[in-house]
């Protein structure tokens, strides 16, 4: 590993679960239309130009250094496109690293807005197969099911757990995902924007069911556009912008920073 990338040392006592270190994610954009006009695009077809020979790349992460530590909840911030899908992916092992490496330990589980669940399934075969996709034995999920379905809410207006999950709202899917998600204990969580849709008292829930996680010694990752509940629930705070990690330290300190900027 390379000098100065902030690796700490055994003595502090402190336990890392996620290390970082210059980090470079590259997407590849194959048969990505060139820029041009009408005319250009024309001759291109007429030439029989493979679209498939046209290849954009797309540098959403850049060199980013960062070690994450057991017991801490990290907010992730910064404008669209920053890159925060993208480092949450690559720490879940779903992108490669084009340069850099990013280290974990333990199982790593992604909780974002496109979690799979089955839209034609109902709430009920979701949990089971969810709980199954994440490890979970028939037994656990039998034994959590009726924690999971009380902490989404999904039943509170009636008997919608036995309804195909197309039958929800927006908000009411995200927060079964995000139940489903939270009925187990994870090395490495990572939660993107899945808080955004629920509503008040949901959002109050699951930002005490991320505290909890915490103090499990799990580690904690959450991407949102809302201030709040990044100060309500993370103690440290990653600033990306273009895909570089601006600022690194105290949520209070870097939000601060962010909101001078950003004049949220
Ligand atoms: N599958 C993809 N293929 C190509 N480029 C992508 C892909 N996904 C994201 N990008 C690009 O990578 C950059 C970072 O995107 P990313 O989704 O990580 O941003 P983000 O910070 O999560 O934004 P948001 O706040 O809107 O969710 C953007 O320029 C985006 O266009
Ligand atoms: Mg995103």
């Amino acid at each position: 590993m390379r000098p100065g990338a902030g690796i700490p040392s055994e003595a502090d006592g402190r336990i890392p679960t996620v290390v970082a270190d210059d980090l470079h994610i590259v997407y590849r954009v194959y048969g990505a239309s060139a820029r041009g006009n009408a005319t250009s695009a024309l001759r291109r077809i007429l030439r029989r130009e493979s679209p498939a020979s046209r290849v954009r790349e797309v540098h959403a992460v850049r060199g980013v250094t960062f070690v994450a530590y057991r017991g801490e909840a990290i907010g992730l911030i910064g404008s669209n496109g920053s890159g925060k899908s993208t480092l949450l992916r690559a720490i879940a092992g779903l992108l490669p690293a084009e340069r850099g490496r990013v280290y974990t330990d333990g199982q790593p589980s992604l909780l974002g807005v496109n979690a799979a669940l089955m839209n034609d399934l109902t709430g009920e075969r979701n949990v089971i197969l969810g709980g199954l996709a994440m490890g979970m034995t028939r037994e656990q999920i039998r034994s959590r099911y009726q924690q999971i379905v009380d902490f989404s809410g999904i039943n509170e207006k009636g008997d919608f757990i036995s309804l195909p999950m197309r039958t929800y709202s927006s908000g009411m899917q995200a927060r079964l995902r995000f139940s489903i998600a939270a009925a187990k204990d994870h090395d490495v969580l990572m939660i993107d924007e899945a808080l955004a849709t629920g509503d008040k008292s949901f959002r109050r829930r699951s930002e005490q069911r991320i505290r909890e996680l915490r103090s499990e010694a799990g580690t904690v990752f959450l991407v949102s556009h809302n201030n709040k509940t990044i100060r309500d629930t993370c103690d440290r705070v990653l600033w990306l912008e273009k895909g570089e990690l601006l600022m690194d330290g105290p949520a209070d300190q870097v939000l601060k920073a962010y909101e001078e900027e950003t004049g949220k």
